[in-house]
């Protein structure tokens, strides 16, 4: 038999693997007191069987040697690609008594409107596990923030403005006056260019944030865009990756500044990721994602053409995303909402497009998302719709989508205002092939007419909230400047 050695360098790095898990595992211990000490001064209140009764008021948590309350650079490198890495998530109460088998360690909490909340540990290569349980089992959204560490989980709890975000009172300029830029746009919707993109992004073996594709059809992406924008010195791209648990996907952000109030921030955005539930952390999956979400980011592409395609200047700042890794956590969209909230960014208004492309039987033809949205965005979306696909012969109908099923969430928990349109969907619910290999075009029909109508409304959105011509606050139409403002 052949004599068994390691070489010096699979010692070092099995000596380093060891290090990491010791440290990670104190972690945890110092994690599990603070559990527990939360467990004995709370035993009086009500809770939910198995989680901890938590205190509202903050408390101290754990830190990680480097004084921060995210681990040192190397470790959470190491961390991202391994799919036993712990991941902290914050989830619902409903949701988590239906995941107890797949995160534990779990402590209760509430958001600043209320809703009862979880903090559990799970592991990276349970992510999937969760969402599909929920799909499958309860026929519902089973959405969550990720987080490296729980400290972090824990700050974001606290920090949460969705309260603010849900009520409060928006723009006087939430106003119907640009019929004449919408009304030009309507009829430019090609439906075989949102076919030809959502057939380019399907036909990478994945979007997953953790591999080789997820980046480079990322920057597909952005590429796509800026030459959308050639020649408009008005309009930037980016690649975002000021994201800690993004793994090498960066986000992507298009710019139109604006020429009047270039401070008011107006987003449309999608999540350009996609995933596989039967085989999560496996690089290599096969996920095309057609409808989650490449009908989203094909929606935005065609409103963004149609709108640069004339020189068309807002009157307020437009920023397109791309967000990362949505489906491990909302991390894209929640490093950026973040990033702008800590620099006083001031977005007027979000909107969220995610799945847009699927419609079986009758019904109506999109979903305003009724719960984590603004109240006036609503309403203003309400009315939109009601001005100008309507008349088209288009119905509207409302559902609710649960705690932090996409996007707009990170928004919304940052205090921005958010709302979500979202597809019709079939008689029994939602897409029957999200996450799975059979989210194809083929399987919606080979068409993208479906998305066709949430171009429009999405145009219809961009021109009444960032405005092409001075808005007269005393009433009466406004002027259109046409080409350029
Ligand atoms: N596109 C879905 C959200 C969705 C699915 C909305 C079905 C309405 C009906 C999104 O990409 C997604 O999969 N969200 C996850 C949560 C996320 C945080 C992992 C979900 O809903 O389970
Ligand atoms: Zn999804």
């Amino acid at each position: 038999m052949k004599p068994f050695f390691l070489s010096p360098t699979t010692l070092l790095l099995y000596l380093l693997i060891g290090m990491v898990m010791l440290r990670s595992d104190n972690l945890r211990i110092a994690q599990a007191q603070t559990v527990h000490t939360l467990v004995s001064l709370h035993a009086a209140q009500p809770s939910t069987p198995g989680v901890a009764a938590a205190a509202e008021t903050p408390r101290p948590h754990p830190v990680w040697t480097n004084g921060t309350a995210a681990p040192p650079a190397s470790v959470a490198s190491w961390l991202q690609n391994n799919p036993y890495a712990p991941v902290y998530i914050v989830t619902s109460r409903n949701t988590y008594q239906g995941i107890r088998g797949l995160a534990d360690a779990a402590v209760a909490r509430r958001d600043s409107t209320g809703m009862p909340l979880v903090i559990a540990e799970t592991r990276a290569d349970r992510l999937g596990e969760i969402g599909r349980y929920v799909h499958v089992s309860e026929r519902r959204c089973g959405g969550y923030f990720a987080f490296p560490s729980r400290a972090q989980a824990e700050a974001f709890v606290r920090a949460d403005r969705s309260q603010k975000a849900m009520t409060k009172s928006l723009l006087a300029s939430y106003t119907l006056d640009n019929q004449a830029t919408v009304n030009r746009w309507l009829p430019q919707v090609q439906e075989q260019r949102i076919y030809d993109t959502i057939n380019h992004l399907s036909s990478y073996r994945n979007r997953y944030y953790a591999s080789g594709f997820g980046k480079t059809s990322a920057e597909w992406i952005r590429t796509h865009w800026q030459s959308l924008a050639a020649g408009r010195s008005y309009v930037t791209t980016e690649l975002f990756t000021a994201c800690a648990n993004c793994s090498t996907q960066p986000s992507v952000i298009l710019t139109i500044t604006g020429w009047d109030l270039p401070n008011e921030v107006v987003v449309l955005g999608a999540h350009l990721d996609s995933i596989n539930a039967n085989n999560r952390t496996d690089p290599n999956q096969l996920a095309p994602g057609a409808d989650d979400d490449a009908s989203g980011i094909a929606t935005l592409t065609e409103t963004l053409r149609i709108a640069l395609s004339e020189g068309w200047r807002p009157r307020r700042t437009v920023k397109f995303m791309g967000y990362a890794a949505e489906e491990v956590g909302l991390r894209g969209s929640n490093a950026i909402a973040q990033s702008f909230r800590s620099s006083g960014v001031n977005v007027v208004g979000v909107l969220q497009l995610d799945m847009t492309n699927y419609k079986s039987g009758t019904g109506p033809d999109m979903n305003l998302i009724a719960d984590y949205s603004n109240a006036d965005l609503k309403n203003f979306s309400i009315t939109l719709f009601d001005a100008y696909l309507a008349p088209m012969g288009l119905t509207r109908g409302s559902v609710t989508c649960g705690y932090a099923c996409s996007d707009h969430a990170s928004w919304t928990n940052a205090g921005y205002p958010a709302a979500m349109m979202f597809e019709a969907g079939g008689p029994n619910g939602s897409f029957p092939y999200i996450h799975t290999t059979s989210d194809t075009l083929a399987t919606m029909g080979e068409s993208a007419q479906h998305s066709v109508k949430f171009a429009q409304f999405a145009l219809a959105y961009l021109a009444e909230t960032a405005k092409s011509a001075p808005v007269r606050f005393t009433g009466g139409p406004a002027p259109v400047f046409r080409g350029g403002g």
